[in-house]
């Protein structure tokens, strides 16, 4: 069947996307100013100031607050030249977990944001690694043109080198720090004046081609610096390419200062211009698309008691296709039961606001009390499960035990939702009594004792395992797997989904395992559909 108009045209004009950076690269600034440009918020400092307000309302956001980082990641949709935009936090420390990867899931591009005197970061290069995997266009925003930093050229250099991808420069600095004269677009010919003074850089200054005489008066040196530049960079011709760009394999760059809006509006062109609207999805059965009438969508994160005082649970779906109506009925694939989604919120500018109509390319938010997983799909009826929503192998492990035997049932059900969540993985040995977490980022263990002790009253003693890693295991070969079951059963356990997992205990031990078991499947990211189609 024909998808009604509207439904085209509203998914047409999404455009869902993350900003990934290393901390401090500045990206809470440049979320400010794009919100700012996008009429989402009134006045700069409103997103830090937001964030903190609303974390001080989170016992366990403490630690986030202490130190100065945000581990939960926030949706932001607001309009701009006619288009919608739905804006994915991500957070952004380096011990972040999986959270941070599996919003990129939920996401059809991402903004990189680079600070320009520290060039490519470890963090960067992580969470790039997964957007390559998964093809997603990345646009490229160097920051802090205001400070002195690497040379333009060798940022680039850079970037290509280390991130494996191919840089296409639309704007290019006039100078910088303090001898920043402005940026140079160099598909349009025009430089956009930087003035120092000039809080609201929305009324910039446009100057035709780099001759201009008063210009050239002050940064006689720094234009003809550009001037070479960019001729070296169209003789090896970096140019804007669509067709590479929606591949993920070049990404056009920017240059700016978020802090002083300026080149801000040229990346947020780009976004609405360049970047692809909601895609279509591939599920177990089938590949779904955009525009199909019937809803679909996947849940890509949860986050519990978000408010302690009502202990609520939102489940963070991304919309696939069709049309969302507050009050609908929803199927929950997984369980096969229905449910009336009339407790659903959107995420306005971080405020919590019920949302009445949403589209592919949309998050919503629906309050659960525990029955939804990541991964989870949900359907007006029809049976799929999305594919590609992953839960990474942790590489760090520790044992848990309890301060008072009497909390166990306590812990169980704690480590239970957390599990769930995602905020940490949790493994039963199928020989012995001790739990075990895991996790990618050291500060996952820190969050989950905090919140155990919070929200479940569990004062739990942890220590650490010096386990090589974990691995997903599934055979075709129901009778080898049940053999492998028994023989090693000391070197198994079960994660909180009831997934069987291979605890290698070190490299070599992993390896010998794989050799001597030709028939069983070693897997280092599990999805949820995985699960479900073996
Ligand atoms: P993050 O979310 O990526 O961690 O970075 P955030 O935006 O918080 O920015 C980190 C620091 O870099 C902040 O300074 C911010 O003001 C500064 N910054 C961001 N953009 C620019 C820019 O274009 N030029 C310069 N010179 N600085 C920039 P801070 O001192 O840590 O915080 P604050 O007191 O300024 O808020």
């Amino acid at each position: 069947m024909e998808a009604p108009e509207l439904q085209i045209k509203e998914t047409r004009r999404r455009r869902t996307f993350a900003i990934i950076s290393h901390p401090d690269a500045g990206k809470t600034t440049l979320t400010e100013k794009l919100l700012l440009f996008g009429g989402a918020i009134q006045a700069a400092g409103t997103v830090k100031a937001r964030k903190s307000s609303k974390y001080a309302t989170s016992d366990w956001m403490a630690i986030e607050k202490e130190r100065g980082i945000s581990v939960a990641s926030s949706v932001m949709q607001f309009e701009y030249k006619d288009c919608v935009i739905n804006l994915l936090d991500t957070p952004g420390h380096r011990d972040f977990s999986e959270d941070t990867y599996r919003v990129l899931t939920a996401v059809d591009a991402a903004l990189m944001v680079i600070d320009c005197t520290k060039g490519v970061e470890p963090q960067t290069i992580k969470l790039l690694e997964v957007c390559r995997q998964r093809n997603t266009p990345i646009i490229t925003f160097i920051n802090k043109l205001d400070r002195e930093g690497k040379h333009p050229l060798e940022l680039i250099d850079e970037i290509e080198s280390v991130m494996n991808i191919h840089c296409a420069p639309i704007t290019w600095p006039v100078g910088m720090g303090k001898r920043l004269g402005g940026i140079y677009d160099i598909g349009k010919d025009e430089i956009l004046v930087f003035d120092p003074e000039a809080s609201d850089q929305k009324n910039v200054k446009v100057l035709k081609g780099l001759g201009d005489d008063a210009l050239r008066g002050k940064f006689s040196s720094e234009i003809d610096d550009t001037e070479e530049e960019i001729s070296l960079i169209k003789e090896d011709g970096r140019a804007f390419d669509t067709e590479h760009f929606l591949e993920g394999e070049l990404t056009p760059v920017f240059f700016g200062s978020a802090m002083n809006n300026f080149g801000v509006v040229k990346v947020l062109d780009a976004l609405v211009e360049e970047a692809p609207a909601p895609k279509p999805r591939k599920s177990i059965e089938r590949t779904v698309a955009p525009e199909e009438e019937n809803f679909s969508a996947f849940v890509f994160k949860i986050q519990a008691n978000m408010d302690p005082q009502h202990r609520d649970r939102i489940a963070f779906l991304r919309i696939c296709s069709g049309r969302f109506n507050r009050g609908m009925k929803l199927t929950h694939v997984r369980s096969g039961k229905d449910i009336r989604a009339s407790q659903v919120v959107s995420f306005l500018s971080q405020r919590r606001e019920t949302v009445e109509d949403a589209w592919p390319g949309d998050i919503i938010g629906l309050l659960n009390h525990g029955s939804i997983d990541i991964g989870d799909t949900f359907t007006v009826g029809e049976k799929l499960n999305f594919t590609g929503i992953p839960y990474f192998a942790p590489e760090l492990f520790q044992g848990v035990t309890l301060r008072d035997p009497l909390k166990s049932k306590q812990l169980q059900k704690g480590l239970q939702q957390l599990g769930e969540e995602g905020a940490i993985q949790v493994f039963k040995p199928i020989v012995g009594n001790e739990i075990i977490l895991g996790a990618v980022g050291l500060l996952q263990f820190e969050v989950v004792a905090h919140r155990l002790k919070a929200e479940y009253g569990v004062d739990a003693t942890t220590r650490s395992m010096s386990f090589y890693g974990a691995r997903w295991v599934t055979s075709e070969n129901s009778r080898k797997l049940i053999d492998f079951e028994k023989q090693l059963a000391g070197n198994l356990a079960h994660d909180a989904s009831g997934s069987l997992t291979y605890m290698a205990t070190s490299k070599p031990n992993l390896d010998l395992t794989m050799e001597r078991w030709p028939d069983i499947k070693f897997h280092s990211i599990r999805e949820h559909a995985q699960k479900l189609a073996s």
